[in-house]
């Protein structure tokens, strides 16, 4: 039976300061025993930019800052999407070699342009300004029929409100799309640091896609999201 999974691996969770090679070695064991255990079993892994996204954008700000022509704002903000975008598929591309045995293709960078699943893994990575990695993975759940669309990123689970700023917000096991944009809000920021991002919001809201947003390092409950056992995370979905 045909089973096929997409996983956002955040950027948080790939390169939080630097490369976090425990994570990726562990990561790696974790998705090929799974892939063994049954040969059905495909995954789509999207991959975030992570530190080297943000450090790399703040060099250009703090640069472009100092001189005195000016661009346009949005053109600012495209460059550093386009930034983002390259740290992206620098992650993306280290990940699909570590999968080489399962994924024979180029890492996707233009999520319209793909229609056939060659091998067990497909690495996706950043598209184009104004998206961000989640809205890659909604994209291809949508179009390769995925039962399931996991985040994983550097919180546990949807807050009721930011709980580095506020000391009463309470963890949340499920929460609607509507109410989830109420929470995220809907202006685009490069590099903005949120569990699911407003355009991939909107869009996983109008195709009416489940979203289980989970710990990234937490190997043994992806394991049990991806086998359908009980796990620890927040449940977007449909009203
Ligand atoms: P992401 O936001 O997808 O990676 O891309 P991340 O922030 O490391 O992942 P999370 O938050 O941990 O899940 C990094 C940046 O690259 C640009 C954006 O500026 C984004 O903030 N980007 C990425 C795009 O402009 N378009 C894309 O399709 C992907």
């Amino acid at each position: 039976m045909r089973d096929i999974k997409v996983i956002s691996v955040g950027g948080s969770i790939i390169a939080p300061e630097t490369l976090d090679i425990d994570f990726l070695r562990a990561f790696r064991t974790t998705i090929t025993d799974y892939l063994k255990n049954d040969s059905d079993r495909k995954l789509i892994l999207v991959c975030g930019g992570g530190s080297p996204a943000r450090t790399y954008q703040r060099a250009f700000r703090e640069i472009t800052a100092e001189l005195s022509e000016r661009k346009e704002r949005s053109e600012f903000d495209q460059a550093q999407d386009w930034i983002g975008i390259a740290a992206t598929r620098l992650n993306a591309e280290l990940i699909k070699h570590l999968f080489w045995e399962y994924c024979p293709v180029q890492v996707i960078t233009d999520p319209s342009s793909i229609s056939l699943f060659h091998g067990r893994v497909l690495l996706a990575a950043g598209w184009k300004p104004g998206r961000s990695t989640d809205y890659v993975a909604v994209l291809l759940a949508e179009k390769f029929q995925a039962d399931t669309l996991i985040n994983l990123s550097n919180i546990p689970k949807v807050y009721s409100a930011d709980p580095k700023k506020n000391a009463d917000a309470k963890p949340i096991d499920r929460i609607s799309w509507k109410k989830f944009g109420e929470l995220v809000g809907d202006a685009w920021i490069p590099g903005k640091n949120v569990p699911f991002d407003p355009v991939a919001t909107e869009y996983a809201a109008k195709i009416h896609i489940e979203v289980i947003v989970a710990a990234g390092r937490d190997l043994e409950n992806l394991n049990r999201i991806l086998t359908d056992s009980s796990f620890e995370g927040t449940v977007i979905g449909p009203d």
